[in-house]
């Protein structure tokens, strides 16, 4: 089918075509996961919102494609800011009614435009996968663009199984004797943030990247303290556990984030180790100390989905042990300029 005569226009979070911009994503999110609810609103508008506002770590450019007055396609385009200076990350929505009419294709010649035009030259994307022949795969396909990563997404449903946890963490105990667990809820404890920042810089080393044409990334306190308040800003809460060594420095932690508008389903944030702390089932520990706290604290939840790649056998390994189980696949593609 030929293209409808189509508009590309930029807009910003206070703009009135902002609501329906977010409708597109949702009702994207929709049609390829029904099972799952969509993000809301406040996600894009929070998020929206931190890009335009000068000084954050993170530009970013919303565009929409408008036919006959209507918006049926989303682009929205990050520009790093503090690392990764050739990088622009471009995400692409086009209403289930309006595709396979090339909207999505024109906006996405407008982010790579967009980009270009900031000094960027790697474009990064990712692919939400549901199953086989997701419609994102075969776009990125058709651009040219290269599958860097392909991660497992594994939801567990809640609860837990008692004995597999109440096991699991015995053991962890036992095998990580020297080292305390601490949680904590939306804000690091200020003693531990320079550590934290260090384990957020490791996420983007030592996590497996693929081939992705990614840099380390330049996190200090001031940055966690960004990215905290980014969460709360998009109505989430984080959930957190972290290890820690007699002498007090941060090893190891995990993330929990809950939408609290619909809490039913929660995402696992960054999970990581410290290299010279591996070895004593802390990865482990610290996600059984999670769990403790989102059973206790909101039972709503019912489904936590993480994301790793197959070739994070430690990972992966931990959370089959829980009875985390595969849903479908994230794949982040690249294409240069
Ligand atoms: C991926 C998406 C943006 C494509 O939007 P679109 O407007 O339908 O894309 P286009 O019409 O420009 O398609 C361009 C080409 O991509 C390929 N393509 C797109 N969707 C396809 C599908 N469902 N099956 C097979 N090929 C597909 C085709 O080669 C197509 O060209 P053709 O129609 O001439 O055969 C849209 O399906 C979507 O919103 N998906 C969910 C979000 C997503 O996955 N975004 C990608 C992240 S960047």
């Amino acid at each position: 089918m030929s293209a409808p005569t189509s508009r590309i226009v930029d807009l910003g979070p206070e703009d009135g075509l902002f609501a329906p911009w977010c409708e597109v994503w949702a009702a994207s999110e929709r049609a390829d996961r029904p099972e799952d609810p969509s993000r809301p609103a406040q996600e894009h508008l929070a998020l929206g919102r931190e890009l335009v506002a000068p000084g954050g770590s993170r530009d970013g450019v919303h565009r929409a494609a408008v036919v006959d007055g209507a918006v049926v396609g989303a682009l929205r385009v990050l520009l790093p800011r503090k690392d990764n200076p050739t990088v622009a990350i471009v995400d692409v929505a086009v209403h289930p009614d309006a595709r396979r009419r090339g909207l999505g294709s024109a906006l996405l010649a407008s982010g790579r435009a967009l980009a270009a035009e900031r000094g960027r030259t790697v474009l990064i994307a990712e692919v939400d996968e549901p199953g086989p022949g997701s419609p994102g795969r075969a776009f990125a396909a058709a651009h040219g663009w290269a599958c860097d990563l392909v991660e497992t997404r594994r939801d567990l449903v809640l609860p837990p199984d008692e004995d597999r946890l109440s096991a699991l963490e015995a053991e962890a105990a036992r095998a990580g004797a020297g080292y305390d667990v601490r949680t904590w809820q939306d804000r690091t404890p200020d003693a531990l943030l320079d550590d934290r920042a260090l384990l957020e810089r490791r996420m983007t080393t030592d996590a497996p990247h693929g081939d992705l044409p990614v840099e380390e990334e330049e996190w200090d306190g001031g940055r966690i303290r960004e990215y905290e308040r980014s969460h709360v800003a998009r109505g989430r809460t984080v959930l957190s556990a972290g290890a820690v060594t007699r002498d007090g420095r941060l090893v190891a932690f995990t993330d929990l984030q809950i939408p609290l508008a619909q809490p039913a389903r929660a995402s696992q944030g960054g999970t990581l180790v410290l290299r010279e702390h591996r070895g004593h089932r802390l990865g482990a520990r610290v996600k059984a100390a999670v769990l403790r706290e989102v059973a206790e604290r909101f039972p709503e939840v019912r489904r936590i989905s993480t994301y790793n790649a197959e070739s994070n056998t430690p990972m992966v390994a931990v959370n089959e042990a829980f009875g985390f189980r595969p849903a479908g696949r994230l794949s982040s593609w690249s294409a240069r300029l």
